[in-house]
């Protein structure tokens, strides 16, 4: 049995000793979504987490996934593989930047990107994923939006949304944010014939090359359902390598070379591992702080 084979195996046989659940989204590395109970993107996440009935719950992804869990089961031991496993973009804005927004729109509802701080979760209306934000934001009886933080996804939406006036923030997925319009360009001559997934973090000159613009879950969809024999995916590697992995009759190009995550890719097996052997590290959040923040992620799922 080769090392990796090994230490999957311990890891399966203590998440069953310790009655704990693996999720893991799909730009962790493929090893570690190898041995996860679910793999899912941000919304995917957020519900099976809320719905887990185990006693602990491990969180192969970035810290806010790790607190969207907490604040939405919050009698479960909740744990993360890598406790600097940060978002960037999530650290872009603070709740005073969204009490100020909210004193300058007071008629505007606040919509926060799930990639954010339970802290500023707690001074928002509502939470939305990828997934869910345009379900999120025609729900809304206000017609103003003050959209949070990420200024591309917040375009694609309004352009989307036309009926509604939004207020951009000015934050962004390095990762993303990265791709151009030359290297969409680029890669649809290199590999002609081919259709374009994108995911919303990218920028509008990228996504406007498109032909489909979604979450993680649903490129991964379109890809499978696509009947184009070759697909160039706009965003993150983890999608790309499990599409190779499961398509491989199907040619699956990145739409730039090192489209990585680098906080994603902090966990791997023995991360994992050590996480479950030692239940480490646990997501706290002060009761106080997951009362307030609860509000606007519970909209969002019950959506
Ligand atoms: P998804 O909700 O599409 O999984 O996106 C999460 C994320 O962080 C994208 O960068
Ligand atoms: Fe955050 Fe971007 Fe990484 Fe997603 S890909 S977790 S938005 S830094």
């Amino acid at each position: 049995m080769s090392d990796t084979q090994a230490i999957k195996q311990k890891i399966l046989e203590l998440k069953k000793e310790k009655n704990a659940l693996i999720l893991a989204h799909y730009y962790q590395p493929l090893e570690v979504q190898d041995v996860a109970d679910h793999v899912c993107d941000s919304f995917e996440m957020a519900k099976l987490a809320r719905g887990a009935a185990q006693s602990i719950v491990v969180i192969c992804g970035v810290v806010f996934m790790g607190e969207s869990a907490k604040i939405l089961n919050p009698d479960k031991k909740i744990l993360i593989p890598v406790a600097d496993a940060g978002c960037p973009m999530a650290d872009m804005v603070t709740p005073e930047d969204v009490i100020r927004l909210r004193k300058e729109h007071p008629d505007a509802a606040v919509v926060c990107y799930v990639n954010s701080s339970a802290a500023v979760k707690a001074v928002s209306d509502i939470c939305c994923t990828s997934s869910s934000v345009l379900k999120v934001v025609r729900s809304l009886k206000e017609r103003k939006i003050i959209f949070i933080p990420d200024k591309n996804l917040g375009s694609y939406v309004a352009k989307m949304v036309p009926e509604k006036e939004f207020i951009l923030f000015n934050g962004f997925c390095p990762a993303h944010n990265r791709i151009s319009e030359s290297d969409v360009l680029a890669a649809k001559s290199a590999h002609p014939g081919s259709v374009f997934a994108a995911h919303p973090e990218c920028r509008e000159e990228v996504l406007r090359h498109a032909d489909f613009i979604g979450s993680t879950s649903q490129i991964l969809e379109y890809a499978r359902s696509s009947s184009a024999e070759a697909v160039i995916i706009g965003t993150e590697e983890g999608v790309l390598e499990r599409l190779r992995k499961e398509l491989p009759d199907k040619k699956i190009f990145s739409v730039a070379p090192n489209f990585i995550c680098r906080n994603m890719k902090k966990t791997g097996l023995t991360e994992l591992y050590n996480c479950l052997i030692n239940e480490q590290t646990e997501v706290t959040l002060a009761p106080e702080e997951i009362a307030a923040a609860k509000s606007s992620l519970d909209r969002m799922v019950s959506i």
